[in-house]
């Protein structure tokens, strides 16, 4: 299972990258936006610093033009892998870039059957949107145990990638859906470690331990001070 970072910003990346949380990136219309950047120098900034895929979202709807602007987003780097929409004018689109060889993230799946005739195809990945749906108050996390069922069935190479993922609990249901890939946003990452039972406890273990008078936990203490001690790196 690998996680994706779901951004476009180059500090953030940097960020998770030291964390280990970057087997790749994913960007969208939206989020290369927000940038406020050319997009085809952000897009290679970013191919720069990162070794996985990345992937860059058309933003054509006719099924030509999808053709002639991922053909012309694959070319951006060779870890370069293009989204296009999980619609009727994706599916015209893709067995073109497939032949080409051009490595495909299929988006936007609200629904598994949207998904079910690009993973008979073999594209890439096909990416699920959770949050999104639940926005509107519409529990949508069927849709990743419906996709995986649907690339188990049909033997598909299709990779799952769930997205849209907004918050810890959509986090675990990508992970028992056994998604081969988790797109999340440095936000969500922000959520899972600011979890205030976490803080609570961790401020009573050192609020405890400081009861202890000084002198007995001053051995204790000094270890970290002591730079021969082996580390990680
Ligand atoms: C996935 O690749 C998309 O960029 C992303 O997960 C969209 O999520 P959103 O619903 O938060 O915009």
């Amino acid at each position: 299972m690998q996680f994706f970072l779901d951004t476009a910003s180059l500090a953030d990346i940097q960020r998770f990258q030291s964390l280990g949380l970057v087997d790749g990136v994913t960007t969208n219309p939206a989020l290369l936006a927000k940038e406020g950047q050319d997009p085809l120098v952000q897009l290679r900034e970013i191919t720069s610093i990162v070794s996985g895929p990345v992937s860059a979202e058309v933003v054509e709807t006719d099924p030509e033009r999808i053709v002639r602007h991922a053909a012309k987003l694959a070319q951006v780097a060779d870890n370069i892998v293009v989204k296009i929409p999980a619609s009727m004018a994706g599916l015209a689109a893709a067995p073109s870039l497939v032949a080409q060889g051009i490595k495909l993230i299929v988006t936007l799946n609200f629904h598994a059957t949207q998904a079910v005739p690009f993973i008979k195809l073999g594209v890439d990945y096909v990416a699920v949107f959770i949050g999104r749906s639940e926005d509107f108050g519409i529990d949508n996390k069927q849709v990743c145990w419906d996709t995986r069922a649907a690339i188990d069935n049909l033997a598909s190479p299709t990779q799952l990638m769930a997205a849209s993922i907004r918050n810890p609990d959509y986090l675990i249901d990508a992970i028992h859906a056994s998604a081969d890939v988790i797109t999340v946003g440095p936000a969500c990452w922000d959520k899972v470690y600011n979890n205030p039972l976490f803080e609570l406890a961790e401020r009573e273990f050192l609020e405890s331990w400081r009861q202890l008078p000084a002198e007995l936990r001053a051995e204790y203490e000094q270890i970290s001070n002591d730079q021969s001690v082996p580390h990680s790196e």
